[in-house]
């Protein structure tokens, strides 16, 4: 539904995107991560048509945005920016009836409408609140309901949880999960990692306006990860276990975590890491937890990028 092909604008030599290949499916949550100045923003702004690029393309859904096709564009597209702008003087039906008229959704249609995107965001009760009341967590649900009137099938969000409190968060992430049920393919921007962990697909790395990386948490993790990290939890002395796991060939660092648990690292194939469990149970350790540690989003985007800053 989103695609784009060495998408560049350049504001200086480290300033802007460079080279961007984008790649986001239908009926999925895409995340795109990066830190402050990194270029989510301008990434966002050149799918929507607000930017002109340098060189390159992008597509949505089938069409390129180019200033002939901004018309389609724009009814494809629920663009929704990091800071929802608000008309002080209206209330929420006003302000939503509004945009509701500037895509032309008839009369009659509007009420119904402005109804469905105020119950799918969680703010129903909220309809004849004046918009300057409305606290920062009600003004982005109030910024989304806007996003969906004119029912389109791409949602980008720009920061859509910037400035929320934590259960202000887990509300927007909730609204973004049943806004995928029903069908809507959603680019979302955010610098805080562990937002998006659970609520992607798939995520994009961009650092210095350079994707870095793009494919699912763990599939990022398992490409980013040197060596595999395994935990250890045992019900039998935890020092037979410590030594025993140190006399296995390809067995690093073993790490006591606590009375009960360590950690290792292996050096070799995900493969061998089973034989490690067999020669443990096989010498009387009894086991009741082997996992290999997944990579969380947190510690592949801070090797990441301190490994393109050094
Ligand atoms: N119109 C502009 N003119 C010059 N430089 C710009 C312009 N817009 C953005 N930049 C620069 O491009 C870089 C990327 O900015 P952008 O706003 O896309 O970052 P971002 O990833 O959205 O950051 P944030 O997390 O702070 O929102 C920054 O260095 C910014 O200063
Ligand atoms: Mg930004």
């Amino acid at each position: 539904m989103i695609i784009t092909k060495k998408l560049s604008k350049r504001f200086s030599n480290d300033r802007g995107v460079f080279d961007l290949d984008l790649d986001v499916e239908k009926s999925t949550i895409y995340g795109f991560v990066g830190p402050n100045g990194a270029g989510k923003t301008t990434t966002i702004k050149l799918l929507c048509g607000l930017l002109k690029p340098d060189s390159g393309k992008a597509f949505i859904d089938g069409t390129e945005v180019l200033p002939k096709n901004i018309s389609i564009i724009k009814k494809k597209i629920g663009y929704m920016p990091d800071i929802t702008g608000v008309y002080e003087q209206m209330s929420v039906w006003e302000f939503l009836d509004f945009y509701g008229a500037a895509f032309k959704i008839p009369p009659k249609k509007r009420k119904s409408r402005i109804e469905e995107v105020l119950e799918i965001t969680n703010a129903k009760e909220m309809i004849d609140y004046q918009m300057t009341s409305l606290s920062r967590g009600m003004r982005q649900r109030i910024g989304l309901a806007k996003t969906l009137i004119h029912d389109p099938s791409i949602l980008i969000l720009d920061e859509p949880a910037g400035g929320l409190d934590p259960n202000a968060r887990i509300e927007m992430r909730m609204t973004i999960g049943r806004l995928k049920s029903i069908g809507k393919t959603i680019l979302l921007s955010s610098h805080i990692l562990p937002e998006l962990s659970s609520v992607c697909d798939r995520v994009g790395i961009i650092f210095k306006g350079k994707l870095l990386v793009q494919g699912s948490v763990r599939e990022i993790g398992r490409q980013l990860q040197e060596k595999l990290v395994v935990e250890v939890t045992v019900d039998s002395d935890v020092m037979q276990a410590e030594k025993l796991l140190k006399r296995i060939e390809g067995v690093e660092s073993v790490t006591k975590i606590d009375a009960k648990q360590l950690s290792f690292n292996f050096n070799g194939t995900r493969n061998q890491i089973s034989g490690v469990l067999g020669l443990l149970v096989k010498h009387g350790v009894v086991v009741r937890w082997f996992a290999e540690n997944e990579a969380n989003l947190e510690n592949v985007f801070m090797g990441l990028t301190q490994r393109e800053a050094s």
